[in-house]
């Protein structure tokens, strides 16, 4: 369930994973799709209903969350407009005080994880929940 990161700073987000590494169970093991979605008599909030209040195309292809995003959205380096920065951004804005941030602690590792083995930094991943 978990797809390899083209990472660019990979000492970087290493030691920062280490020295961060939860002991308790991992809340958030599919990532994206474990906090985007829809549970009984709340808000929906999957990515696909999200995503089209805000006028994005329609998500037929897409059937692991985020690598299939992959399919339209580059995370090339040097890329102003890469996928990987805007998520960052948009869940780290701290001057609008995100609800990321502020409610759910801001944590790397509710989207990434170590592959204890390797050594490399991982995107966690899940299948589509719309
Ligand atoms: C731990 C919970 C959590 C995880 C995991 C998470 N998000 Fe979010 N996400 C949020 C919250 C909270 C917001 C709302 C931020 C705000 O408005 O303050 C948000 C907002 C967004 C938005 C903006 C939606 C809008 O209305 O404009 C997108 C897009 C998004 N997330 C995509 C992703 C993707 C892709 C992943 C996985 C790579 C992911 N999120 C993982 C909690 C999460
Ligand atoms: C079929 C192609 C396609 C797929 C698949 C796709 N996107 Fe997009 N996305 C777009 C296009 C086109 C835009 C508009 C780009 C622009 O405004 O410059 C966009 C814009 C966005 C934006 C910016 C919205 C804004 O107005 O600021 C976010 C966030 C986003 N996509 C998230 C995602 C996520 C998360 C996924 C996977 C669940 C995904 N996209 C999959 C085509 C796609
Ligand atoms: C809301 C989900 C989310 C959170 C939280 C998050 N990331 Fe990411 N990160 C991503 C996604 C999605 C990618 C792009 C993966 C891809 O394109 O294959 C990415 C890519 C990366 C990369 C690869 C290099 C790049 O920028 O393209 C690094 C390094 C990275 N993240 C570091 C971090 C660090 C450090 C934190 C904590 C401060 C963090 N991330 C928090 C979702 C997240």
């Amino acid at each position: 369930m978990k797809d390899r990161v083209r990472v660019f700073s990979l000492a970087v987000i290493t030691a920062l994973l280490a020295t961060t590494a939860p002991v308790q169970a991992d809340e958030y093991p599919q990532g994206c799709v474990d906090c985007h979605k829809q549970e009984p008599g709340k808000t929906n909030l999957t990515l696909n209903a999200l995503l089209a209040q805000i006028g994005h195309p329609k998500l037929p292809k897409v059937k692991k969350v985020p690598t299939s995003c992959g399919g339209c959205h580059a995370s090339d380096e040097g890329e102003e407009n890469q996928f990987a920065h805007m998520i960052h951004q948009i869940h780290f804005d701290v001057p609008k005080a995100n609800l990321f941030t502020t409610r759910f602690g801001g944590d790397c590792l509710h989207c990434h994880a170590m592959d204890a083995d390797s050594g490399e930094a991982l995107v966690k991943s899940g299948p589509r929940n719309w």
